[in-house]
């Protein structure tokens, strides 16, 4: 849902700016208690959020995951719930949770079977996924229960992981879903797609929130896989719309630096944020992390940005940034992440930063303000850690270099395999710049790649530096704004760069790739300012 708001300007004028959802902060039942649910536990932990003053600081959503369910009415097919984890239903408990002041979040499935069912051996979990009850199942959730969230798994849909053999699209089946909600009149009810990687660009009109990745589970080796696999997804998150990293494993068996790199990085990529531990025997460490409102700031964020990386080490530690409160303004947030297993100084300067004029950052996990006397942010980060700083600078200097791997991929997708599909996506190569590139544009002229944000001060005449490299033929098609395609021959094989002069406007422009033919690995795009 997205609230306009009117913001008067002057007494005669007004500009109408849009208010986004941010991410949903919460707590979900899956990781601590798998199937093994029931309605006082449900209850406990919602008491528990609320005694703790964890919703004070945004987490209000209480979410229940798989494991409530009891089967169909054979005749009827209205939804049942288990007899022994839920002998009242689900109703009284929404009704508890909405009686705190709170949201209520059910878990579901796009096909016939949960992944409980087939996985945790849930043998009652059996016929009782959306598909074919879309409708019957939307009113009972929303109209008749009230719950305000969902989520919904793939399993029953794919034919590896439920009792059938053949399977579904998943824009198909996530759309039809996403229409009952609608159906049932509530335009305030948030769906998550859970199909454990990052499904189209289609997702973005049919939820909230999306994950990207298999299931999270308490170790470091887990908490690093996701962040790696995020790391290039930033393009696709923002307005309302969130890749989703997970819930959370803090408080559980990570080390303190984990539990602190993995919520801080959470907060930097504005995932949603759901608490996925026992809250009745919550560790006071714990809590005063979760309740660090100076990095929640971070993920409820109103432009609702993921933090793309700034910066890559040949160590392989990253600076990550973000905009913070005005795109393209002089607040920006900035981690320094170190996923290795070796201490590392990690230093990234102001200008690096984009910012002109840093003389101070705040530390937002130390909640300490350090001064910067020579253009550089700098920090001994140990083995697994993080450190976070909001940093602000008196000029945003205009950026000129523009990286393949933070541009959007209009076919972007990761269920299938992208040479199969021939569609776009983001590829290693250590040789290129910021060591990643963009394989695979082209065949198609919606298969494209496209910086939606190259910003200049002044409408003028600009050259653009196209570097690629790779084996490619035809030509690269450059388009700038709505203009007629600029054709770019790219025979060749080794690196390369391409040069075109252009009109850009003052403020934001978009310039996009395609190609008539194979087209080369994109690397980096350079506006001459
Ligand atoms: C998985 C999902 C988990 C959890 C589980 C329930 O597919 O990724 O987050 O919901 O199913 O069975």
């Amino acid at each position: 849902m997205r609230i306009k708001l009117l913001l008067p300007l002057a007494a005669s004028a007004a500009i109408s700016v849009y208010a986004y959802d941010t991410p949903t902060m919460g707590w979900s039942s899956w990781n601590t208690y798998r199937v093994n649910i029931s309605d006082s536990l449900i209850m406990k932990q919602a008491d528990a959020l609320v005694e703790l003053g964890l919703d004070s600081v945004g987490y209000r959503y209480i979410n229940i995951d798989d494991g409530y369910f009891g089967g169909r009415d054979k005749s009827s097919g209205r939804l049942l719930f288990h007899p022994t984890r839920f002998p009242s239903g689900l109703k009284p408990v929404v009704d508890h949770i909405h009686s705190l002041g709170l949201k209520a979040g059910i878990y579901s499935d796009a096909g016939a079977n949960t992944c409980g069912n087939f996985w945790d051996n849930d043998t009652i979990a059996r016929g009782v996924g959306l598909l074919g009850h879309e409708e019957q199942d939307c009113n009972l959730f929303f109209k008749e229960i009230g719950f305000d969230f969902i989520k919904v798994d793939y399993c029953g849909a794919d034919g590896r992981q439920s009792h059938q053999i053949y399977a579904y699209e998943p824009r198909d089946r996530y759309t039809a879903i996403s229409n009952a909600i609608k159906a049932t009149g509530r335009d305030d009810v948030r769906l998550n797609v859970c199909r454990w990687n990052y499904p189209g660009t289609w997702v973005n009109d049919v939820a909230t929130s999306w994950r990207t990745t298999g299931d999270i589970s308490p170790r470091w080796e887990s908490v690093k896989r996701i962040i790696n696999e995020n790391l290039y997804l930033s393009p696709y998150a923002g307005g309302g719309r969130y890749n989703d990293m997970d819930m959370l494993e803090v408080g559980r068996t990570l080390s303190a630096e984990e539990d602190q790199t993995h919520f801080a990085i959470w907060c930097m990529m504005s995932s949603p944020l759901l608490i996925g531990c026992d809250l009745t025997t919550l560790r006071p460490e714990t809590l005063n992390l979760l309740k660090n409102t100076e990095l929640i700031a971070l993920n409820q964020d109103q432009l609702g940005l993921q933090a793309h990386v700034a910066k890559l080490s040949p160590e392989n530690t990253y600076v990550l940034v973000k905009d913070l409160g005005e795109k393209w303004g002089t607040r920006r947030a900035v981690a320094l992440y170190n996923p290795t297993d070796s201490a590392y100084t990690i230093s990234v300067t102001a200008e690096e930063l984009e910012l002109e004029g840093v003389t101070a950052a705040r530390d937002l996990i130390a909640h300490t303000d350090i001064n910067i006397t020579d253009g550089v942010l700098s920090a001994a980060v140990p083995p697994h850690g993080t450190r976070v700083y909001s940093i602000t600078g008196t000029r945003r200097i205009p950026r000129s270099i523009y990286e393949a791997e933070q541009a959007y991929l209009s076919s972007y997708q990761e269920i299938y395999d992208p040479i199969a599909t021939g569609t776009a996506f983001y590829f290693p190569l250590e040789s290129a710049s910021g060591g990643m590139v963009v394989a695979n544009v082209g065949h198609t002229p919606s298969n494209d790649l496209q910086w939606r944000d190259v910003r200049v001060d002044c409408d003028g005449e600009y050259r653009l530096d196209l570097d690629v490299t790779g084996k490619a033929d035809g030509n690269l098609l450059l388009f700038v704004n709505n203009e007629a395609a600029i054709k770019l021959p790219v025979e060749g094989e080794g690196p390369r760069r391409l040069s075109s002069t252009v009109r850009l406007n003052k403020g934001t422009n978009t310039v996009r790739i395609a190609s008539t033919g194979t087209a080369p690995y994109i690397d980096r795009m350079t506006v001459n300012l």
